[in-house]
Parts: C-alpha cells; structure tokens; sequence
C-alpha cells in the first residue's frame, strides 16, 4: 500500500472513536448554537470577524473547526477531508445546525479542481493537518490557487519542534524525528488515537513528514503569498507529550517543567496579493 493509502486507513477507523469522544463534543455543537471548537476558539482574536467571508477548510475532519468558522459569521465555509467516514459525520453535524457548509470528499492536492481557483476569501487549516501530507510545496501551490486576490491563509499547526520530538519519552524532550522535509515518510506504529476510548486500531501503521518552519514560509511565498502573522506557541491542543504535560484551562496542553523550553504550536497567517 502507497502512503495515502496507509493514512486513510488509519483515518477511516478513528473517525467513529473521535466522533463519540468527550474531547471533540459533538453534542455540545447540537446543544449550544454559540459553541465553538477549542482550537478556533484559541485563535478568535487573530482570525477577527469572518462576517460575509467565503471560507475553505482544508482537512476538516469532523467538522468540528469548519461548523465553529461559520458561526463567526463567515457566508459560506466549505470543508474538505479525504475520509468519507469523517466527510459523513461533518455533513450530519452540519445538517443538524443548519449552517451555510458544504462537505467535500476529497485529497488536499485537489482541493483547487473540487472547491475552485480564486474563490475564498480564507483558508482555513491545520493542528494534525500538514504532518499528512509530503510536499509542503506543492500544498502552498493548493492554498495559493484557492485564494482570491487580496485573501488570507490562517493555519495553526503543530510546531516542527515538537513533531521532531520521541512522544514517548518519559521525562525529557529527545529528538527523534528529522526537524526538516524528508523524502522517505516517517512511519508510526500505534493502535491508540489521541481521545480517551477503549477501542484498539487495527490499521496501526502512519506515514508522516515533518516540515520545518522556514519551509513552510518560503514555500507560501514561493506562491505569492506574504507573510503578515506568525507566532510560535508554549500550548498545543492534544497531549502531544502524555507525560510530561499539563492541561490547560482553554483546552490546551503545555510542558509541566519549563514550559517556556520549546514551541510547540505556531499560528501563521499570509495573504494573496
Ligand atoms: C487531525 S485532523 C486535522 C483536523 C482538525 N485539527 C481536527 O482535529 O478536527 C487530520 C485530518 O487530515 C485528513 N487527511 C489526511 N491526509 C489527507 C489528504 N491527503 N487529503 C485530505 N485529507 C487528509 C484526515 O482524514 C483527518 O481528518
């Protein structure tokens, strides 16, 4: 099996577990019509009004980030995942609170033949979202084609540093993994997600790629994109390392010794000329 192949497996079996997990609170979408996600919650102030904004969302899992972008006001925000389980739960959520969404299944490479080239005013991705994916290049290119003149990319995503990190390193912080892109994936092997459940995954196996921090930027402005934002955060929104973290009262993690050691989050933001 080829790496996409790999990853949608692996995907597809969290999806069901992620959709009845506490963290992601599906329920509390359906229940509270002001509720937002933690992670856009996180970045309200920096992501301002989205009132009448025609927003994508690339890598939208379960909808959770896209549902909590429309209620900001944006006018139309579609979603876009390679996992149909992931597209069918987003598109039940959406239709329970009858918000202007629309689900697309697709790969992030074509997200610009699916949603249209010039036509967002945001967009929108992120936490879990890039490790996914080989090339940080020719993402930029997706982003690049799918903004309008004079739109914005807004990602917020795990910090290089932290994804070059040995997770289960107990009580120091070991470089495991190559900080910069690689050709060769780098393969996990884990029958745990990372919500609280039970359930054991059978497709165990991930392959990942890390891309470090000034590859992202150059690759954005390799596309026309200039940079208008970028801060490096001490929390992230999982448990990235179990161990050696403490939750936070916004529904992040930071490190429990010196947390001010090492970024773990970054949230950058570029805009199409
Ligand atoms: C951790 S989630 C990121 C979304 C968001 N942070 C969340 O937790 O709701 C990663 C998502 O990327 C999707 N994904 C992985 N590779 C993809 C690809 N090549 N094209 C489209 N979606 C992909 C997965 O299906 C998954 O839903």
């Amino acid at each position: 099996m080829d790496s996409f192949a790999i990853n949608l497996s692996n995907w597809n079996e969290r999806v069901p577990l992620h959709a009845a997990s506490l963290e992601y609170g599906l329920d509390r979408f359906r229940s509270d019509p002001g509720h937002l996600s933690d992670v856009v919650q996180f970045d309200r102030d920096r992501l301002g009004s989205l009132e009448g904004q025609r927003v994508a969302h690339l890598q939208c899992h379960i909808g959770t980030d896209t549902v909590s972008l429309a209620r900001l006001g944006a006018a139309h925000v579609s979603g876009l995942d390679f996992s149909p389980p992931a597209v069918a739960v987003a598109r039940q959520l959406v239709l329970d609170l009858q918000l202007p969404v629309n689900i697309v299944e697709s790969d992030v490479y074509s997200a610009s033949e699916v949603l249209g080239r010039g036509v967002f005013d945001v967009v929108y991705t992120g936490i879990g979202a890039l490790c996914w994916l080989p090339d940080i290049d020719r993402w930029a290119n997706v982003v690049s084609d799918l903004l309008a003149p004079g739109g914005r990319l807004f990602l917020r995503e795990g910090h290089p540093v932290l994804w070059s990190l040995d997770y289960e390193a107990h009580d120091s912080l070991i470089i495991g993994h190559p900080y910069f892109e690689t050709a060769e994936p780098i393969i996990d092997v884990e029958d745990t997600t990372y919500v609280e459940s039970e359930s054991r995954l059978q497709n165990t196996v991930t392959h990942s790629w890390n891309h470090g921090l000034a590859e992202v930027i150059t690759a954005v402005m390799n596309h026309g994109l200039t940079l208008t934002g970028l801060i490096e955060h001490m929390s992230v929104p999982w448990a990235a390392l179990p161990e050696q973290m403490v939750p936070t009262s916004g529904g992040e993690w930071v490190l429990k010794d010196r947390p001010d050691r090492l970024p773990l989050t970054y949230t950058l933001q570029a805009s199409k000329g």
